[in-house]
């Protein structure tokens, strides 16, 4: 080192504190479906996160901030595990960041509690994940939380009966499982079920298990991404529609980044969830217009939303412990920690560290000739009814 280089480095350290040229950036690692069928789900995790990096500069508190990111190819547990602990061991990460899938944050959970590393889930939407790990904060939503309000909705708006259909793993189940204890205690009749592999489903056969079944409604939950874009396809052409079924399901259905592929299918179908594109606000604009400056071929959808939220909490943490990271003081800035974000105002709950936020009511609609979640009617402060 140059001798005036190394007074001026002995300088600022006397003067307390490193200075921050010296530094190395602080890593979030982020685990995350980029390829396979999945790779919807990636695309907007890293847009989100890469889109609030673009507005807010990627230096916090004198720190560079540096995404890591690794892809697990789909529902892949093993693949995200693999990656993580190389991300903590090689990379050195400051914070796991991602998880668009369930099976993919439960398998990595027991690595952030070892690391003591703040795991901030982006998606990852089962009610169980916060529970495995003290070191997990949600910034998404659960099943549970949207689906709630759901059936609750259905039963007062005149559906007395229904059937449902979820994927067969965490989310869904959480999902079938809170439809049903809400509907019925409303008063509703739950007259069948189907879940759907979360593999490769062909909904043909379960479609018309349903059309046969002539129930009033059916209730359902498939990851978002390709799968409620098949969904839509084999509702209309097996004729659920013509039929007079009704389609209600939590918002992944028909969320933002693929409802335009969907044809007119989705037109009048309710839901309930946290995020539309729709939604008005000034968060939401200057989100929007941070999106398309990343990514301006898709619309962004609720999990880019989270992602840039996830973010926002990352950047709050590292301000406040003043660039000096520490996973139980950065535990501690999470908890309780409120957000202003585009779908509304959201906050981590402190002792669950599950996110508390708006679930909002929406009916499909076109406007301006396109497809939009448009919504109608909100329930504040929503909590994870599964806790
Ligand atoms: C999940 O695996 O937890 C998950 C994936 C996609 C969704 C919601 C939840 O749309």
């Amino acid at each position: 080192m140059k001798k005036w280089l190394m007074r001026a480095a002995l300088a600022a350290l006397v003067a307390g504190g490193a200075p921050a040229w010296s530094e190395e950036p602080i890593k979030v690692g982020m685990v995350l479906e980029a390829s396979g069928p999945f790779a919807d789900i990636g695309r907007q995790l890293l847009n989100g996160a890469r889109a609030y990096m673009k507005v807010h500069g990627d230096t916090v508190a004198g720190r560079r901030i540096e995404l890591v990111v690794r892809d697990t190819t789909g529902a892949a547990p093993d693949v995200a595990k693999r990656h993580a602990q190389q991300l903590l061991v090689n990379d050195k990460v400051d914070f796991l960041a991602g998880f668009g899938l369930t099976p993919n944050a439960l398998a990595v959970a027991p690595l952030a509690t070892a690391a003591k590393t703040p795991m901030i889930i982006m998606n990852a939407a089962t009610s169980i994940i916060t529970v495995k790990s003290p070191y997990i904060a949600r910034v998404s939503f659960t099943l549970a939380q949207v689906t709630a309000p759901l059936a609750t909705w259905a039963y007062r708006n005149g559906i007395k009966e229904a059937y449902t259909l979820v994927a067969d793993y965490g989310p869904g189940l959480d999902a079938e499982a809170m439809f049903k204890k809400t509907f019925e205690a409303a008063g509703g009749k739950i007259v069948g079920e189907v879940r759907t592999p979360l593999r490769n489903p062909d909904f043909a056969p379960f479609l018309q298990r349903i059309k046969d079944a002539k129930p009033q409604a059916v209730f359902i939950f498939v990851p978002s991404g390709e799968q409620p874009v098949a969904f839509m396809k084999g509702f209309a052409e097996r004729g659920l529609d013509k039929a007079g079924i009704r389609l209600i399901a939590t918002g992944d259905v028909t969320e933002d980044g693929v409802i335009e592929a969907m044809g007119d299918t989705p037109l009048g179908v309710v839901t309930a969830h946290q995020y539309s594109v729709a939604h008005e606000s000034a968060q939401n604009k200057a989100f929007l217009k941070a999106f398309a400056e990343i990514d301006s071929a898709h619309r962004p959808n609720f999990m880019a939303v989270a992602a840039w939220d996830g973010m926002a909490a990352i950047y709050e943490v590292v301000r406040r412990l003043n660039g000096r990271m520490d996973g139980d003081k950065a535990m501690d800035v999470l908890k309780g920690l409120k957000i202003d974000s585009p779908r509304g105002p959201i906050m981590i709950d402190a002792e669950t560290r599950d996110v508390v936020q708006t679930v909002y009511y929406r009916k499909v609609q076109k406007v301006g000739g396109k497809l939009y979640n448009v919504e109608f009617d909100k329930v504040e402060n929503v909590k994870d009814p599964a806790k």
